[in-house]
């Protein structure tokens, strides 16, 4: 069942992909690093003192965000990256998280910070925060650069958000539609013009 809803999935995102639209700026370039730089004084007075902090990125949407808070962070910092599958080439979430690539290195006894690009309905972030505590690491905390609240359907909050935003189908700064836009240097909502 869960198969046949996936492929149902797949083909309504490759016909939606076909659909022409255009991109409406939602967050500048410019309003996105002040708040990275804000972001990070908060990370910071967490986790000073730590003795290394563990930055988890999930994939593939956070690389961008991921990037640009590591190199504002004034801390002994360690990279890893979790993917984990949700959205596959649509524009819905399956709801059924699963893990394609798993972390390289552990994290028992270290400090974490999960990195996500948008939450949504939830499912991921909460799938991620359940795994990574299960493994015992000494603090767990987490930062979404964009939160959709009024689309939750499991109870979840990240610890720091960027920027709360409304219903909208967004891209850029490392967040794609079918893979494409991530290169975008802000965030703009999708608009289908045919
Ligand atoms: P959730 O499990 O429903 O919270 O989904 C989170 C994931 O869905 C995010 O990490 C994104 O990859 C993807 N996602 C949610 N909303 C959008 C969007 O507006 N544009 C692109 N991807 C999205």
């Amino acid at each position: 069942m869960t198969e046949i809803r996936n492929v149902v999935e797949k083909i309504k995102g490759d016909l939606m992909s076909e659909r022409p639209y255009v991109i409406d700026e939602m967050i500048s370039a410019k309003a996105i690093a002040a708040r990275v730089e804000e972001l990070c004084k908060n990370i910071q007075s967490e986790f000073v003192g730590t003795d290394k902090l563990i930055v988890v990125g999930l994939l593939r949407g956070s690389f961008v965000f991921i990037a640009d808070l590591v190199r504002e962070l004034d801390l002994p910092v360690e990279v890893d990256f979790l993917e984990a599958s949700s959205y596959g080439d649509g524009m819905e979430s399956s709801r059924e998280v699963r893990i394609l690539k798993d972390l390289r290195g552990a994290i028992e006894g270290r400090d974490v910070l999960v990195v996500e690009d948008i939450v949504d309905t939830g499912y991921t972030l909460s799938h991620v925060i359940s795994l990574l505590k299960s493994r015992g690491p000494a603090r767990l905390m987490s930062i979404a650069l964009l939160d959709k609240p009024s689309r939750r359907e499991v109870e979840v909050k990240a610890d720091w958000t960027g920027f709360e935003i409304p219903d909208e189908f967004v891209v850029g700064y490392g967040i794609d539609y079918a893979q494409r836009n991530r290169n975008l240097d802000h965030i703009g909502k999708v608009r289908f013009t045919g």
